[in-house]
């Protein structure tokens, strides 16, 4: 069943239709959705056609080499999991099994803070590596907290995300109730009953949980909707450098800073000592209108490339979208919603698919571009 469903996909928006058809339609625009008109979300796709690849010939490329370091971490190729929140509303296999699939493609995996398994029980499913996305919150503590389990359980690195003081519009969640809390209409109670077999999983498996945050919650109120509630309040304003630096050196080891989209906050970055910068407007879901990653990978790197890795964050659906990134400065590139829209259509072998094509396309890429390694990605490769 599954598996013949995932082998027809082709491409990685071969995987958004899939997962259309198997989720719950709230379920399904939580992940889709951008804010406001979304024009973030659609344009940091959109933006990569603005370059044109130039491929040189006859370059010997027998042997092609994608591996590379990034955050510490020796990766057999340049694209890193993004942090993404509920994982386990999407498919019961859940953050688990994405971080197996990130594992057995030999890249790093992120946690996100609003995960539905814990710091702790991801660390114990993978040997893979491992960073965990930090959303600082208000309640004293807890930040330290989660900075001090996930240097217990040897996660290699620390993402702190700084797009996200405050919840973006994201207007179809409004339409599908799909907000803190939760407001259902009768439409989208029967959209969740048009699918019967995510109910099944869904009522079948433990409760969700905010996993790495439930224990702060009054004894009995762990669901996923009161503590919605409590996270809603605690997105802290007053966020600022000062507090970034130091979480930097609580933590000590690799650290990104993710929801960078100008070289003057790049350059602050490197002040502070982050390791990596992502260039990200959060998939398009925070403020709208903002340049695509893409647009702002080449300024960047040639400000701060010296000093930090260049992450983008955003709008990747070809492995010609590494390329391009790749050749303008970046050290590596995330995806988020292809990985979810594989998990949704098949669990593990689902992500593993999506792993697959896309370290294919950014294979036969370099192939057909003439350049065998990453270092061979250069300016030249691009055409304006
Ligand atoms: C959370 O980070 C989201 O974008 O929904």
């Amino acid at each position: 069943m599954s598996l013949s469903r995932i082998n027809r996909c082709f491409n990685l928006e071969d995987f958004n239709r899939q997962a259309r058809a198997r989720l719950p339609a709230p379920l399904y625009h939580y992940i889709d959705g951008g804010s406001d008109d979304e024009i973030s979300r659609y344009h940091n796709t959109a933006a990569f056609n603005q370059y044109q690849i130039v491929p040189r010939v006859l370059a010997d490329v027998t042997d092609i080499q994608m591996k590379t370091r990034v955050l510490g971490c020796d990766l057999d190729w340049p694209v890193l999991l993004a942090p993404t929140g509920m994982t386990r509303f999407f498919h019961y296999q859940g953050e688990r099994a994405v971080a197996r699939a990130a594992e057995r493609f030999n890249t790093l995996y992120s946690l996100s803070t609003l995960s539905t398994t814990s710091i702790e029980d991801v660390a114990a499913s993978t040997r893979g590596p491992k960073m965990f996305q930090l959303y600082v919150l208000r309640d004293a503590g807890i930040n330290d907290e989660l900075i001090d389990r996930c240097q217990e359980a040897n996660y290699d690195a620390l993402c702190l995300t700084v797009d996200t003081v405050v919840h973006g519009n994201r207007e179809r969640d409004l339409r599908t109730g799909m907000t803190i809390p939760p407001k259902p209409t009768l439409k989208s109670l029967a959209q969740f009953a048009a699918r019967p077999g995510w109910c099944y999983r869904y009522f079948t498996s433990p409760p969700l949980e905010m996993a790495n945050l439930s224990h702060r919650i009054a004894e009995g109120s762990s669901q996923v909707s009161s503590l919605a509630q409590y996270i809603n309040g605690q997105f802290d304003r007053a966020l600022n450098w000062q507090a970034a630096e130091k979480i930097a050196q609580r933590w000590q080891g690799a650290f990104a800073i993710k929801g960078i989209l100008s070289v003057e906050d790049a350059r602050r970055a490197a002040d502070i000592g982050a390791t990596a910068v992502i260039i990200s407007n959060h998939g398009g879901r925070q403020l709208d209108t903002t340049p695509a990653p893409i647009e702002l990978v080449a300024e960047i790197a040639d400000a701060v490339g010296d000093r930090v890795e260049v992450i983008l964050d955003g709008g990747v659906r070809r492995g010609t979208h590494v390329l391009k990134a790749l050749a303008m400065g970046a050290t590596a590139c995330m995806i988020g919603r292809p990985y979810l829209y594989g998990l949704a259509a098949g669990g593990q072998a689902g992500v593993e698919r999506v792993l697959e094509l896309l370290r294919a396309e950014i294979e036969r890429g370099m192939i057909l571009s003439g350049r065998p390694t990453i270092g061979s990605l250069d300016r030249g490769f691009l055409r304006y």
